[in-house]
């Protein structure tokens, strides 16, 4: 298995969906486990303050997530909700909700057995997240560090936002690419941090095809590529 970890707008879901299909592996997203968690708490109309209730509805929400590299659909009681869970709505309310410890309880629990599974069925897995060098799976063969500097990361998520049809300006996007990252980085469950083994990989000068070969190297080196 690959971790893949580090902030949004480092070019991490792309690079995790190229690096799985290269390695013939699965790819898991774990961010959008907390996205659809997320969108399950707003539609239920929970107070964003509310942990206790919070975590009693991660604990039993209905939801589904493939682990297709080609196309990994995401589903709240059977509705495909890919869409939505990136629109700003729930963008703007992941982090407290992925702050709260019982959501990463239930949540960690199944990405283990997701990651599980794939390394029973033999191909492998490619995991992308923020906490899965240091707190999914420590042990995992290849850790790899995402970064890049926020002015980068703001103008891609600003790329992204416009091109999915979603009002967007560099500036807005700076800010809550800086805000996430100050909840992410500084709540007290699993902070987003590098795992002390991962290799850091610095993408604001690189391509999404420089960063597979390097990665592809790193996976060849550790035996995860033929
Ligand atoms: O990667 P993303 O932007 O889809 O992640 C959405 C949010 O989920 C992000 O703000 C932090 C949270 N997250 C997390 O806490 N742990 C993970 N393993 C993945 C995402």
């Amino acid at each position: 298995m690959v971790a893949l970890d580090g902030p949004s707008g480092t070019g991490k879901t792309t690079v995790a969906r190229k690096l799985a299909r290269r390695l013939s592996a699965r790819y898991l997203d774990t961010g959008a486990m907390y996205r659809v968690v997320t969108l399950a708490v707003l539609r239920a109309g929970i107070d964003l303050a509310d942990e206790h209730a919070i975590g009693a509805l991660a604990h039993d929400v209905d939801f589904a997530l493939g682990t297709d590299p080609e196309r990994p659909d995401v589903r709240l009681h059977g509705e495909d909700v890919a869409a939505e869970i990136r629109g700003p709505e729930v963008t703007g309310a992941v982090s407290p909700v992925s702050a709260v410890p019982q959501v990463r309880e239930v949540l960690v629990a199944r990405q283990r057995r997701i990651i599980a599974d794939a390394i029973e069925d033999d191909g492998g897995i490619v995991v992308e997240g923020r906490d899965i060098g240091t707190t999914v799976a420590p042990d995992s063969p290849l850790k790899i560090y995402l970064t890049a500097s926020a002015e980068v990361r703001a103008a891609r998520r600003n790329t992204q936002d416009s091109a999915a049809g979603r009002a967007s300006s560099v500036e807005s996007a700076r800010e809550s690419v800086e805000r996430r990252d100050r909840i992410d980085s500084t709540r007290a469950a699993s902070p987003l941090r590098a795992a002390g083994d991962a290799v850091q990989v610095d993408t604001s000068e690189l391509t999404i095809d420089q960063v597979i070969v390097a990665l592809a190297e790193l996976a060849r080196g550790r035996g995860l590529l033929g």
